[in-house]
Formats: structure tokens, sequence, C-alpha cells
């Protein structure tokens, strides 16, 4: 889960934008028994993705409109959030979007100023684009501005329908639309600002005379109209930004989109990325200054990558916090651990959760970890597993080691002191220590504890049969020999 993170720059253009997220509806589209906008996308829940871009907007109070699994949705913002700007507004029945905005009613009493009304099921605008639509709002005095984009396929939007002058005069929607209307290319977002007395007004008038029989928001182009005031539509200059998700297509394409904007911001901050079709990192992890990430990565939840490190192909880590200059090689799995300045690990190593490594250590291939914690400068470079494990420093861990951990009721755990050395196909049977530099041999089974500075052994004392192999192949020749000259005699 990630950190909740810190409200940015609220309230830093205007104290009096309030926002209101629609997210009540039941995403029938979707086939899921999670309310759509708890889909996440690039890490983050849909609605997560509004309630950010509305802040970025400088909205200082913001209102998510719930309904259909509206619990879910509440619970999830109030435990990866600050919510001390959210309110929740609940829509009993869902009667369409202009019913919802009605249902956040309640919290906007008293609100002269602009509202900005978002889906929570568009989640890849960004909170320079809400401002911008803000800002030109005002600049125009208009009553209610639309924010709109052209798409190639249109389907299923609203379309925007303008007079000769270009001026919009309705927003029509995709089922209600003649097939004149149809091959219009601009489309309403789902996104709107508003003075909020002029869209009350227009609330009130809004009648569900259309093909599902709801109450449209898009409604409210006509009524303000109606009334004289000003109707603005803005266009979006990047289409792909605008999709909303009405079903798994939908969120397949919202989630490149989002991860390919995730990924520019990285970038932008002086992170290499080779290859971004290939690369999948969540809105939600952090990466420092000239870090390599090679094609094919994922990373994700509260993972933290420091500066100047390299993360080859296929590495997968999910909250692993990485300190500096550290080399990931192909194929390391890794959740929930930590990994200190200057370690190597990989390929195909496996941190399973509570490793912490610490700096200038070397976790090779085929190794796996769990609850291991290593010193610095320690060594397990090939095939192990190390689990509920204490490892000083400049420990040397032979290939094939292995910490029996688990008798079939409990774990128990292996302390290795600093500087020890375990030879390689060493079984520790935990619980057990071996203490401060200690030798331990090849092939051995620890089962007791090893003083500091001692050589542990345990292996069954070899034995050499001289001239074996010499007696052996005579015995050979002398059976076939026999079996041979049976057949003959036939
Ligand atoms: C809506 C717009 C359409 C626009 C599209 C952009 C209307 C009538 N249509 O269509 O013009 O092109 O968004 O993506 O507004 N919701 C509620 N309560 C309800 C109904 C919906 O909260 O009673 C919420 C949904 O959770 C969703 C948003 O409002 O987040 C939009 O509703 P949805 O049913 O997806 O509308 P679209 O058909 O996509
Ligand atoms: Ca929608």
């Amino acid at each position: 889960m990630a950190r909740k993170p810190s409200r940015t720059r609220a309230s830093e253009h205007s104290p009096s934008l309030v926002a209101v997220i629609l997210a009540a509806g039941e995403g029938k589209r979707m086939k899921s028994a999670l309310p759509k906008v708890l889909h996440p996308v690039a890490g983050r829940p849909m609605v997560e993705h509004v309630v950010l871009a509305a802040r970025q907007a400088g909205a200082s109070r913001i209102v998510v409109v719930v309904g259909h699994g509206g619990e879910a949705v509440e619970q999830v913002l109030r435990e990866r959030l600050d919510t001390t700007d959210l309110r929740f507004a609940v829509q009993q029945q869902r009667r369409g979007t202009a019913d919802a905005v009605s249902a956040a009613a309640g919290h906007l009493r008293g609100a002269r100023g602009e509202v900005l009304i978002l889906c929570g099921d568009v989640p890849s605008l960004p909170g320079r684009a809400l401002g911008n639509l803000v800002r030109r709002h005002r600049r125009r005095r208009a009553a209610l501005t639309v924010l709109t984009a052209a798409l190639d396929d249109p389907t299923g939007y609203g379309r925007i329908v303008r007079n000769a002058e270009g001026a919009i005069e309705a927003i029509v929607e995709h089922r209600d639309a003649s097939e004149q209307q149809r091959a219009i290319r601009e489309i309403n977002t789902g996104t709107y600002c508003a003075n909020w007395p002029a869209l009350r007004r227009a609330l009130g008038r809004i009648r569900p005379d259309n093909a599902q029989g709801e109450y449209y928001l898009t409604d409210a182009v006509r009524e303000v109209l109606a009334e004289g005031q000003r109707v603005d539509a803005c266009l979006h200059q990047r289409p792909e930004e605008a999709l909303g998700v009405n079903s798994r297509q939908h969120l397949a394409a919202a989630h490149r989109v989002r991860s390919a904007q995730v990924l520019d911001a990285l970038m932008a901050r002086g992170v290499t990325i080779l290859d971004p079709t290939s690369t999948w990192i969540h809105d939600t992890v952090r990466i420092g200054r000239d870090t390599v990430i090679h094609p094919g990565v994922c990373l994700e939840g509260n993972t933290r990558i420091g500066k100047r490190c390299v993360v080859r192909s296929g590495c997968r880590l999910t909250d692993v916090v990485v300190a500096d200059r550290v080399t990931l090689l192909e194929g390391t799995v890794g959740t929930d651990s930590s990994i200190g300045a200057g370690t190597q690990v990989g390929p195909y190593a496996h941190l399973r959760p509570g490793t912490v490594l610490g700096a200038e250590c070397k976790v090779g291939n085929f190794v796996e970890t769990k609850k291991a914690r290593f010193g610095r400068g320690s060594k397990a470079s090939h095939l192990s597993y190390i689990g509920d494990a204490e490892v000083g420093r400049r420990v040397n861990i032979g290939a094939g080691t292995i910490t029996c951990n688990y008798d079939g009721a409990n774990k128990h755990r292996t302390e290795l002191d600093d500087g020890v050395f375990i030879g390689s196909d060493t079984q520790l049977v935990a619980p057990v220590r071996v203490g401060k530099g200690a030798y331990v041999g090849a092939g051995a089974t620890i089962t007791r504890d090893v003083p500091a500075g001692s050589l542990a052994v345990s292996r069954v004392e070899q034995k050499n049969i001289e001239g074996w192999v010499a007696r052996k192949k005579k015995k050979m020749a002398a059976q076939k020999k026999k079996s041979g000259s049976g057949k003959s005699r036939r």
C-alpha cells in the first residue's frame, strides 16, 4: 500500500474552487465485483488519480459522490490519502450524472464560486489540464465550460454539437444521437467547470427524457444557454488523456496512457527508461537521477530507487526500498525488502518480505531470502535459501547453503556472526548460531552452535578403495563372455 501522499499545492490557485467527482456508477460493462472507480490504473485506483488531479488544479474541497460500492470507495480513499479536504456524498439511486451532482449539493451550500465536475472513471486527465480549464472559464466569464476532445473513434461518448458560428449548442449522448450527430468527432470528456449557482438552477430543470430515462448532466448545456448565460467548450489537445473507462478494454488503454505519463515524468527528472513501451512503473514509485531502467521492468507500490542504479530486464519490485548505486540483474523479484548502497542482486534472485540487505552485499543467481538481514559486505552468490536469518558483516555463504528454518511446526532463526565462512552445500538446522569468524567446512549439516573462531565439519570420513575400477571391469568382462558363448551354442 502506497504511503499517503502529501497534499500538493492545494488552494494555491483559488481558495474557492470546489471539485465534485462522480463515482457512484456501477460500471456494468466492467463485469466486476470491484466498483469501477477502484480498478487500478498505473498503481492507483482510478478515482484516486482524479482526486490528485483536482488537488493539483487548486480545488480546496473535493466532494466524491459514491453509490454502488460506496463504502468500499470511501474506505480505500481514507486508507490511501489524507482526506481532510474530502467529503463523501451518497447518491441513493443512480439516476444519472445530473442527479449525481445534485447529490453533492449538500456539501456545496453557500458556494458562490466555481465547481469543477469530474468523472471518477477518467483517470488520465492531468491536474494541469483541469487548471487550464478553470482559468479559461474565468477568463471567458462563462457560466459553464465543457472540456472536449477530438477522437478518431468517438463511439459511446456524448457528441459536442456546435452552431454555425462554432459555439457549443448542446451535448447529445451517443444513444440519443442521429446518424449525422454520430459523425461528430468532438466529444464530451465528462469534465466541466461551472458557476455553482447557475449550474444548480440548471440541474433543477433537467428532465430524464432520453434513451436511458436518466437525468443527464450534459443537458445543463441547453439549460444554461436557455437562461441567456455563456457556455464555452475547451478542446483538450491530447485526446488519449480524455479516455473514460467503461470496459476492460478501456482499462487497458487507460493503463497504457497513464503509465506513459508516469514514465515521461520520471524521464523529465533524469531517469533513463530504455524502452517505455515495455516498462511498467506505478505512479506511486520514486526513482533518483541517472538510474537506468532496462526493458521489461515492473516497479510497483511504494518502491523507492536511489540514484545511479541499474535495473536490468525482467525485474519486478513491489514495496522495495533501494539505495544508491545498486545493480539489480535480470529477473530479480523483490517484495517488502530493502537493499543497501552499492549492493548487487541477481540474476534470478528472489527477495521475499523482510529481506534487509546492507551496503556492498552480493546476492547472486537462484538465491532466495526471507526475513533475512545481511550486514555490510556479506555475500550469498549462488543457489541458496536464507530465511529467518541474521547475517553479520563480511559473511561468505557458499553455493547451495540452506537455512533449515522450519521444523514442520515452527520457524527458527539462524545467526551467522561477522566474518563467518560457510562452505558450499551446508545445511544450517535452526535454531543455530555460528560465532564470529568461524568456518564451516563444505557439505556440513550444522545442528549445534559453532563457537567463534572454530572450524565445524560434519561429513562422513572419506574412504578410497584402491584398484576397485580395474577389478570391476574384469568382472564385467567375464560375465559378458559367459552370456555371449551361451548364445553362439544355439
Ligand atoms: C458520460 C457523459 C458523456 C461523456 C462521458 C465521458 C452523461 C450523460 N454522459 O457518459 O457525455 O462523453 O461520460 O466519459 O453525463 N455516475 C454517477 N451516478 C450516476 C451515473 C453516473 O455517479 O447516476 C458517475 C459514474 O460513476 C462515472 C460518471 O458518472 O464515473 C460517468 O457515468 P457513465 O455512466 O460512465 O457515463 P458515460 O456513459 O460514460
Ligand atoms: Ca464513463
